[in-house]
């Protein structure tokens, strides 16, 4: 059942973390393998998330709208990005992007863009209202 929004924001992309592609992160063509890309993305939009709303008891419930836009390479520097969407009762959605950067040539290159709704549990593993404390 969903529940009357409690917070929009359209604040700005914040950097959350960057990753080095290693080989082991590669698929068969020798781009950067998608379940990696998403296993980044669910920890650092959760640590974001987490932080932003100083809850550290979610759990993920999906990952919507993701669209690999562009490939990623051996040695590319990854960063990742988020920015909270909507605060609800007991769920926060965010959306996240990974962007290849490059500090050689300061041009970044978005590799993908998604959207992750976590939901905070009690002890229980069941839903708890969400007390937002996001600045
Ligand atoms: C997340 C979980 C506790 C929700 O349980 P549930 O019985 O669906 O709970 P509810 O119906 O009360 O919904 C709780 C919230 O989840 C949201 N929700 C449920 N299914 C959703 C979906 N498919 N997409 C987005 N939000 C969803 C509801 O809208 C509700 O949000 P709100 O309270 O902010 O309005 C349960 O689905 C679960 O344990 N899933 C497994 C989580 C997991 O193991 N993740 C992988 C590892 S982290």
């Amino acid at each position: 059942m969903r529940h009357e929004t409690q917070e929009t924001s359209t604040e700005p992309f914040g950097l959350v973390t960057q990753h080095m592609v290693m080989s082991e992160h590669l698929n068969p063509n020798h781009h950067i393998f998608g379940g990696q890309l998403l296993a980044w993305l669910d920890t650092d939009v959760y640590l974001f998330c987490s932080n932003k709303l100083r809850y550290k008891s979610m759990v993920t419930v999906s990952m919507n709208n993701v669209y690999f836009k562009a490939p990623g390479y051996l040695g590319d520097i990854i960063q990742i990005f988020a920015r909270l969407k909507e605060v609800r009762r007991s769920s926060v959605t965010a959306e996240g992007k990974a962007v290849a950067y490059d500090p050689e040539k300061q041009a970044s290159r978005e590799i993908i863009t998604c959207e992750v709704t976590y939901v905070a549990v009690g002890p229980n593993g069941r839903p708890v209202r969400i007390f937002s404390n996001a600045d």
